[in-house]
């Protein structure tokens, strides 16, 4: 049959609970909320469609905002090493808070380590 996509593993429902379980720890910790907009709303909206397509769901970031080039798209912010990892503790508190586990969560994880390891674009401040 039709193999199954982790984007319908997890489902819309869910991955929707995690983005917002991720970005209220963004919103709180002090060496991400510095470069993120004080309203995260539209944040997180774009997220979910980036994360359903990056899961295998339906193209909805690219149908409304084209191609990602997700680190063209962070070129503005500087993404420290430090901050890479903040962002890694703050989706791992996430989805501790929204109880995913397994083997889904190692995948997914895993895969989120790479691309926010790629997003680097600043070395540490010596402060
Ligand atoms: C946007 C920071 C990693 C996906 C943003 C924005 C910031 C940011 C400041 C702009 C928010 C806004 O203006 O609304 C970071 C930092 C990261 C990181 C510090 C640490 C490595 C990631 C990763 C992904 C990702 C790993 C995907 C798996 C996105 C998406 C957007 C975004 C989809 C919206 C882009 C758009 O405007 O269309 N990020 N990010 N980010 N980030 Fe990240």
């Amino acid at each position: 049959g039709k193999p199954i996509l982790p984007y319908d593993e997890i489902g819309a429902e869910r991955l929707s609970q995690l983005v917002d379980a991720f970005y209220a720890r963004v919103a709180m910790h002090p060496k991400l909320k510095p470069i993120f907009p004080d309203d995260l709303t539209e944040t997180a909206r774009k997220q979910k469609q980036f994360m359903t397509q990056y899961l295998g769901g339906p193209n909805i970031y690219s149908e409304e905002h084209g191609h990602p080039r997700l680190k063209a798209r962070h070129n503005p912010f500087p993404i420290t090493p430090e901050r890479a990892q903040a962002w890694l503790e703050c989706m791992n508190e996430a989805m501790d808070e929204i109880g995913l586990t397994g083997k889904f969560r190692e995948t997914f994880y895993n895969r989120l380590v790479l691309t926010a390891h790629h997003m680097v674009n600043e070395p540490d401040s010596e402060e």
